[in-house]
């Protein structure tokens, strides 16, 4: 396979990883990994970003037992049982993290930027500007944890990129002792796979695509 028809191959076969074989990734593979992150594409080039690659078995059971913490004050706060019943479901999907034998924390750090404070000053409201202005850093923060994800894959290591359990960010602030502009947008699990899950569903070409001649 040619270096063309590999890289295609990587993406093809990527897949969203939650169990792992009892193995520790080495760091040197973590290393890698994150390096893919570190030369992702960013607005403005600003790499406005963080990874902390957490081994610790304890800082992983606090960060998960802050997920659940969280739960239990959302829990508290709802009335419908069936809600109460689908949030008890979701939990698993936002701790298993802790049994990955590593998790990345993708931390976005404050990037300046320009055009907002623009916008601004020349009277546009708060709503219209979010509606001309993606979020570039976050969307900067997406292409770095998908470079991840694939390096991951060609590494011959799983890894599930996670959202969910950010619901716990003051607690994991201060597990992880972030600076004040920090902010942790996801989670990245790493290891090797072990049960191999069906590929989920993809819409075809056609429903995304469109061309205009
Ligand atoms: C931004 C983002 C957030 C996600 N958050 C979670 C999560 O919190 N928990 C989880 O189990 N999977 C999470 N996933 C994984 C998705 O469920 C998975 O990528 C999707 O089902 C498609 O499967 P695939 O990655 O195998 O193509 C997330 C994926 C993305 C891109």
């Amino acid at each position: 396979m040619d270096n063309q028809e590999y890289f295609f191959h990587i993406m093809d076969t990527r897949k969203t990883i939650r169990k792992y074989e009892d193995f520790i990734p080495p760091i040197e593979d973590i290393k890698r990994i994150i390096n893919s992150a570190r030369l992702a594409t960013s607005a403005i080039n600003a790499q406005n970003w963080k990874f902390i690659a957490i081994y610790n078995k304890d800082v992983k059971q606090k960060m998960a037992q802050g997920v659940l913490d969280t739960y239990e004050k959302i829990l508290s706060n709802l009335s419908d049982d069936e809600l109460k019943q689908n949030v008890e479901r979701y939990k698993g999907h936002s701790t298993f993290f802790q049994n990955a034998p590593v998790v990345i924390a993708c931390i976005m750090t404050k990037a300046p930027s320009f055009l907002d404070g623009v916008l601004e000053s020349s009277g546009f409201e708060c709503a219209k500007i979010k509606l001309m202005r993606p979020d570039s850093q976050l969307l900067s923060m997406g292409g770095a944890v998908e470079n991840m994800s694939l390096a991951a894959h060609a590494l011959g290591l799983g890894s599930c990129w996670m959202v969910a359990p950010i619901i716990a960010q003051d607690i994991f602030r201060e597990i992880l002792q972030l600076d004040k502009d920090d902010k942790i947008v996801s989670l990245l699990t790493i290891g090797k796979p072990c049960v191999s899950d069906n590929r989920a569903v993809k819409k075809p070409l056609e429903d995304v695509m469109t061309v205009i001649e």
